[in-house]
């Protein structure tokens, strides 16, 4: 199965892709300290919405580079019925191959997805070069409320035993010469949310269409998730979104 269509089908109902209810996302949103005509560099942008609600509050332009196809049309789309097209463009491609011009933007981000570059620490050399001198960064990240059970290790061998504290995240960060400008957490009620809209939209899919040969492969891989949330990330898992400045 393409893992960009399972991917596409589980967050089929979700406006943004990773734990941060959309009032907490518009919150951070507006905390940007950020000037009109600033520029955005959105790296596994998803959806686009985070992008797109930057660039109508801050007055900004972007780029939004995305892997997955069925992501890119869908941010396009949002784009569009918004009338936002000049201000903004959508890439199809891998986003550790994206050539960026070097210290260009005013503010680089990746939501959810630093395994571009291999991890939370490469995101951050990475982003690093994309921004101008005191540019801002914005990351992310999972980090663990508590120590991972081995349950959940074994469940989640690659992703689990990685996990660090959310004071370790900005510790990281600021031993690479970043400060922290603000970091907002997502809670029981937001990450049930993101999961159970997961799961709700793998049963739907399966039951609207019978005869996709991936709706069970799809299906099973997201109550396999769902039940090792319920199980282990739900008590293990946080999830931050970190502003910083170079
Ligand atoms: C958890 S989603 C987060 C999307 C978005 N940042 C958000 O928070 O709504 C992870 C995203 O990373 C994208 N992605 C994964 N690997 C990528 C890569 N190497 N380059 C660009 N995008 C990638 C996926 O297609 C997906 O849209």
């Amino acid at each position: 199965m393409d893992i960009w269509k399972f991917y596409g089908v589980t967050h089929r109902d979700h406006i943004v892709m990773n734990p941060t209810s959309e009032a907490k996302t518009d919150q951070f949103i507006a905390l940007l300290p950020l000037k009109p005509n600033a520029r955005v560099l959105d790296v596994a942008s998803g959806k686009g919405e985070q992008l797109l609600r930057i660039i109508d509050k801050h007055d900004a332009t972007g780029v939004g580079i995305d892997i997955s196809p069925y992501e890119v049309k869908a941010a396009r789309q949002r784009a569009s019925v918004r009338n936002l097209e000049s201000k903004v463009e959508f890439v199809e491609g891998d986003g550790a191959k994206y050539n960026v011009e070097p210290n260009s933007f005013d503010l680089a981000m990746c939501l959810g997805a630093t395994g571009v570059w291999g991890g939370y620490r490469g995101a951050i050399e990475a982003l690093k070069k994309t921004v101008k001198p005191t540019g801002l960064i914005v990351l992310g990240e999972p980090y663990k409320l508590k120590e991972p059970e081995s349950g959940y290790i074994e469940a989640e061998p690659e992703f689990a035993p990685t996990l660090v504290t959310h004071a370790e995240n900005v510790q990281i960060a600021q031993n690479a010469g970043l400060k922290l400008l603000y970091s907002i957490v997502s809670d029981h009620h937001d990450w049930d949310r993101y999961e159970g809209l997961r799961l709700r939209a793998a049963e739907l899919y399966a039951e609207e269409n019978p005869t996709d040969p991936d709706a069970h492969e799809i299906l099973d891989r997201q109550r396999g998730e769902h039940d090792t949330y319920l199980k282990h990330g739900r008590d293990t898992l946080g999830w931050a979104i970190y502003m910083f400045r170079t």
